[in-house]
C-alpha cells in the first residue's frame, strides 16, 4: 500500500511537528490508493503519464523537491520580511496536493494515461477538507496549480505554493513545452517570444 511507503519516501514528514497532521497525510494516501490501486509503487508514479520518469523525475522527486525548498522558504520569508509561514503546512501541502493524481492515472492497454478533464488539485483539495485537514492547507491544494479554471489564491502561503509548485519541475523548453508554458496555454494564454534584442 503506498500509505505505508510515505515515510521511507518522504523523511521530511518527521518535521511536521502536529501528530493528528501527519497522520492525515496517510489517511489521505490510503484514500487514493483505495480508490486506484494500480499504483503499488510510490517512487514509480511519473508526474504526468506523458512524462517519463528517466528524463522528469517523478511524483516521489517533485514532492521531496517542494519539501526540501519549503524548509529553506519558511525561515527566509520569517527571517527576511517577518512574514509568519507554518512549516507544517507546507510539508503536509506538499505530501497531498498532488495524491490525486493517484486516481487520475489510470492503466488503459497496458499504458498509463491521464483522465481527461480530471482536476487533481480539487479533487486532493476537498479530500483534504472532507477527512479534517485545516481549511487553509485544503485551499492551498486546491489552488496549487495554473491548469484548469483560474483559482486565484487567498492567503500567503496559497500564492507561495502556487510558484513552489512549477519550481519543483524540471520540465524546461528543450525538453519541449516548459512547465510555465503549459500552465499558460492550459489557460488559453499566449506565450510572447522575447524581443530580438533582449538577450
Ligand atoms: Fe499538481
Ligand atoms: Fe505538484
Amino acid at each position: 500500500m503506498l500509505e505505508d511507503q510515505l515515510d521511507r519516501a518522504f523523511p521530511d514528514l518527521a518535521e511536521i511537528r502536529d501528530k493528528r497532521l501527519r497522520g492525515l497525510v496517510g489517511e489521505l494516501w490510503r484514500s487514493v490508493s483505495e480508490r486506484n490501486p494500480v499504483h503499488t509503487d510510490i517512487e514509480r508514479i511519473p508526474t504526468h503519464p506523458l512524462f517519463p520518469i528517466e528524463r522528469h523525475g517523478s511524483l516521489a522527486n517533485h514532492i521531496r523537491g517542494q519539501m526540501a525548498v519549503s524548509k529553506t522558504l519558511v525561515p527566509t520569508y520569517m527571517r527576511e520580511w517577518r512574514i509568519e509561514l507554518s512549516l507544517d503546512h507546507f510539508l503536509a501541502t506538499a505530501a497531498i496536493h498532488d495524491a490525486a493524481k493517484v486516481v487520475e492515472f489510470v492503466e488503459q492497454d497496458g499504458k498509463l494515461v491521464a483522465t481527461p478533464g480530471f482536476d487533481h488539485a480539487l479533487v486532493a483539495g476537498r479530500l483534504a477538507r472532507d477527512l479534517g485537514f485545516p481549511p487553509e492547507i485544503a485551499h492551498m491544494v486546491a489552488v496549487h496549480t495554473y491548469v484548469g479554471p483560474m483559482r486565484l489564491p487567498r492567503s500567503r502561503a496559497a500564492q507561495l505554493f502556487q510558484y513552489l509548485d512549477p519550481l519543483c519541475l524540471p520540465v524546461f523548453p528543450e525538453h519541449g513545452k516548459s512547465s510555465v508554458e503549459r500552465h499558460l496555454e492550459a489557460n488559453h494564454w499566449s506565450v510572447a517570444a522575447p524581443p530580438d534584442d533582449v538577450p
